[in-house]
Order: C-alpha cells, then structure tokens, then sequence
C-alpha cells in the first residue's frame, strides 16, 4: 500500500541574475513514483538535482506548479485548518545540519517538547515524561542531564539525535530525512543510520531517506530513485537498480563510489566535460552532453519505462 503517491510533480524557479536577466531553474521537471507504506524510498542524485526541493513540495512548505502529492489518500496541496495540522504531526522532517536546526538558546528539554506543545494539550509533568521517553529511545542518556544542556554543549551525532526526537516525539507516519549524516563524522554516521533503521523498523514508519551517497543508500533503502536535474532517471528496488544500474549515470554514480578520486573518473572517462556547460538540449535527455551514449534521438525526452519487474529507467539504449 503507499502511503505518498507523487504525480507529475514540477517546480520551477525563476531567477533574476545580476545583469538583470531572468533565468529559469527547472528544480523539479515532471516526477512521479509511490512510496510504499512501512518501507524506505531513498531519493539521490547529485547536487543541485532536485532533492530538498522534492521534499519541501511533499512537506507542503512550497507550492508545485504542477502535479499532486497525495498523503494518506489526501492531496496535501489541498489540505487546510484540521487536516494541515494533522499532516503537518504526522509527516516530520529530519534536516542536514543539525547545528542550524536547533535553536541554541533553548534547553534540549524546550527543543524536543515545542512540537508536543502546539500539537496536544499535556500537562508539563506529562509533556517533560515524554520528552525523557524520547530522548531514552534515541539513546542520548542519562536523559535527565541530556534536558538539561544546551545544543552547544553537545556533539554533531548528539544534536542529530535531538533533531530525531523532536521529530519522532509525536510519532508520526512519515519522516523525510535529507541528508541526515552528511555533515557528522564519519565515525558517528554508521551509528545514526543505525539508530534511523532502527526507529523505522520499531514503529514501521515509512521514510524519504535523501542522499548523495550510494554506498549508504543500499544499507537503508527498499526502493531508490535516482534523479538528475530534477528528472528521474532510473527507479525501482534498490538491489536492482545499484547491482544493475542501466542509466548511465546510475553507472557514473556507482562507478564513482569506489574511486577515491570521482571528479578525476569523470574527467578520464569523459562521463563529465564541463560542469559548467550551458543547457542546450531543453527538450531532450538532461544527461545528453555527459554522456558517452549519447545519440540523436536523445534530443527528444526519454520517458522512464519499466524494464523488468520494479526497474524503471529513462533512456533510449533501452527502447
Ligand atoms: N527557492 C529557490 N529559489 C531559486 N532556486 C532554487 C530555490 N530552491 C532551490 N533552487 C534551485 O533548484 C535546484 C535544485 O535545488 P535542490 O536544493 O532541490 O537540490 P538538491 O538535490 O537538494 O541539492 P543538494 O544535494 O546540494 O542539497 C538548484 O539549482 C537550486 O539552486
Ligand atoms: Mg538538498
């Protein structure tokens, strides 16, 4: 069953460069794919693809030009007074920096509460039990001294947690986590994705797990899309999509993972000329002028098929 079907989902930004030209930036250009209830759907692709804006589209912070999110059956553009409130408890986000997301001049204690407060009516012997219960879980203990400190006096991997209790404090159905553990040391990343499986196999929530990073991506992800200049261009289960990547930018992208040097890989093999190159193909395949495949009926859009059971990918060497 899923739980958030997206369809035909676009954003654009227009953009006023300092010459006073306008550009416009196609973030998200026409995305579908489903999320299935109680699994982990990991969204990823470079920088700049499209990701967190995807997110912010389904969170229902920006509006879509186009397209629909639909969230337990409601579309979440259209959701006001009662049922916005109820989205807005039961879908939670976990940010990249956890430096930026807490407020420093409250205790961990107020941080992880605020949310209870504006969505049920405790009393504050209830509200701080729950917090403690919280915060236990996510395993920041003793969690009465924990409440006590302020976001600076706690490590990157700590302040993560915090974000994750906050979070999961009104347990909610869905949580989108973009890029949960690229900002903390390596040494820590492991035990948040840990704790991350964890919490979602405990509850059976499902969540939007986005990344650049594929070799963490398998660890927690059922299903992975992989976009690119907010196309999506290869979907499906993870096993199969990262064990027979056929886009070659999926192949790029794994390629890339077991080289130390990947900026270098691109540039040997060609994959990558020019990051700067300008957008000359509008209309057809957005990886035309990287790729080593490319041909003339890449000019034209490849839509995403599927080539086996739960395996989609948008390119022509394939149909
Ligand atoms: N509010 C905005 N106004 C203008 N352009 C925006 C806005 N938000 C995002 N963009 C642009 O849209 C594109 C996609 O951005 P987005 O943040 O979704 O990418 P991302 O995949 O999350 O990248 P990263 O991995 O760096 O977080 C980028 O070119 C970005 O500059
Ligand atoms: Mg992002």
């Amino acid at each position: 069953m899923n739980i958030v079907e997206v369809k035909n989902l676009r954003k654009w930004f227009k953009v006023k460069r300092i010459l006073g030209k306008s550009v416009t930036i196609k973030a998200v250009d026409g995305i579908s794919f489903n999320i299935n209830k109680g699994e982990v759907f990991v969204l990823a692709g470079e920088s700049g693809s499209g990701k967190s804006t995807t997110a912010r589209l389904i969170l229902n912070a920006i509006k879509p030009d186009e397209g629909s999110i639909i969230f337990d059956g409601n579309d979440v553009t259209k959701l006001n007074g009662k049922e916005l409130k109820r989205f807005r408890r039961e879908a939670q986000m976990i940010h990249q920096d956890p430096y930026a997301s807490l407020d420093p001049r409250m205790k961990i204690m107020d941080i992880v509460r605020e949310p209870l407060s504006i969505h049920e009516k405790k009393n504050k012997k209830e509200e701080e039990e729950e917090v403690l219960k919280v915060l236990e879980e996510v395993k920041l203990e003793p969690a009465e001294e924990i409440a006590t400190r302020y976001p600076h006096m706690l490590s990157g991997g700590q302040r993560q947690r915090v974000a994750i209790a906050r979070a999961l404090i009104l347990r909610p159905k869905f949580i989108i986590a973009d890029e949960p553990v690229s900002m903390l040391d390596i040494s820590v990343r492991g035990e948040i994705l840990d704790l991350l499986r964890d919490l979602q196999m405990r509850y059976n929530m499902t969540y939007l797990y986005i990344t650049h990073d594929l070799s963490t991506a398998r660890y927690v992800g059922n299903e992975i899309a992989i976009m690119y200049k907010g196309k999506i261009v290869e979907m499906g289960d993870i096993d199969k999509v990262l064990l027979n990547p056929l886009h070659p930018y999926t192949k790029a992208l794994i390629e890339a993972i077991s080289e130390p040097d990947p900026e270098n890989l691109y540039r040997e093999k060609n994959i990558l000329i020019n990051k700067s190159i300008i957008e000359l193909n509008d209309y057809g395949c957005k990886f035309y002028q990287r790729c080593m495949h490319a041909m003339d009926r890449c000019k034209r859009e490849p839509n995403l098929v599927e080539i086996e059971d739960k395996h989609s990918v948008a390119c022509f060497l394939y149909s």
